[in-house]
């Protein structure tokens, strides 16, 4: 296996992450997902993305324990649905659908009803040894502060939209001061980011595809990425990044494309009642 694949940063709590992971947002649960997953550790992959509200957690498992990978090579992350009460609960039923006696992290999804309410109860989970790591996914600055002055165990990833479209610089300078690293989602913008001239421009100039040289921004930056795809093709290009580079012009040039002017925010709106 490539070891390239495989390239890992460092968290907070002495844990790693994979750069790469696959994504899993909006595959349905059943074979489509078990071969993307399939797929994807054929391809190298050694960290895959899911979420309880995803509903595929089941499928995802599966794949995993087809694979005959030993776990201690997988990183495989999931998060807790806040609409739900409790982060334990749902962390042993997530633990039952995926197989697996520990998720490497586990992240609220969202911050309803507020930033701090489950975080007790997500640091529990870590301690009965149910996520190695735990974080958050969609935090403003403010809601990583509230958290952080409550904790027994600061969340040490918050999982955002981020890409040059969406180079929140704001929020990616306070993560780092705060010892916590920010995760792509949305690297491709779901498919939008894809026909840009600019991308396009430069993909021609290095001679790769438009997807690997956003998915190349974040990680040139140690970002970790999680591109969704459900295309065997698709899924082994998105995870040749590691074998080239971006010059510091084509990273400006990408870094202009921010349409949120460097905020700080996590998002542009709520979507949770
Ligand atoms: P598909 O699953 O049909 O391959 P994001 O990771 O930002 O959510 O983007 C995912 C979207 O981008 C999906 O619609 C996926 O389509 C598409 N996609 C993923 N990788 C590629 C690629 N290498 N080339 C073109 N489209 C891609």
């Amino acid at each position: 296996m490539s070891s390239e694949t495989t390239t890992r940063r460092q968290l907070a709590d002495g844990n790693s992450i994979p750069l790469l992971g696959l994504g899993v947002w909006q595959v349905p649960d059943g074979p489509e997902c078990v071969e993307a997953v399939r797929w994807a550790l054929e391809a190298g992959y050694r960290h895959i993305d899911t979420a309880q509200a995803y509903g595929n957690e089941a499928s995802v498992g599966h794949a995993l324990s087809l694979s005959g990978i030993p776990r201690d090579e997988l990183f495989i992350t999931t998060k807790f649905y806040p609409g739900h009460k409790d982060p334990v609960a749902e962390i042993e039923r997530s633990l039952r659908r995926l197989e697996l006696e520990h998720v490497d992290l586990y992240i609220i999804h969202w911050p309803q009803g507020g930033p701090t309410w489950a975080w007790h109860q997500m640091e529990k989970a870590q301690e009965l040894g149910y996520a190695r790591s735990i974080g958050v996914s969609n935090f403003d600055v403010s809601e990583l502060q509230q958290v952080a002055a409550m904790a027994n165990s600061a969340p040490v990833v918050n999982q955002v939209q981020f890409s040059p479209f969406e180079f929140r610089r704001g929020l990616l300078e306070a993560c780092e001061r705060m010892g916590i690293a920010l995760e792509s989602y949305s690297t491709l913008g779901t498919g939008r980011h894809l026909d840009d001239a600019t991308v396009t421009a430069v993909a021609q100039a290095v001679e790769r595809t438009p997807a690997q040289v956003l998915l190349r921004w974040c990680v040139q930056r140690g970002i970790p990425v999680l591109p969704k795809s459900t295309h065997r093709e698709r899924i082994a290009a998105n995870a040749a990044i590691f074998d080239f580079s971006l010059s510091d012009e084509q990273m400006q040039t990408l870094d202009q494309l921010d349409a949120t002017g460097g905020t700080s925010a996590a998002r542009e709106g709520k979507w949770w009642s």
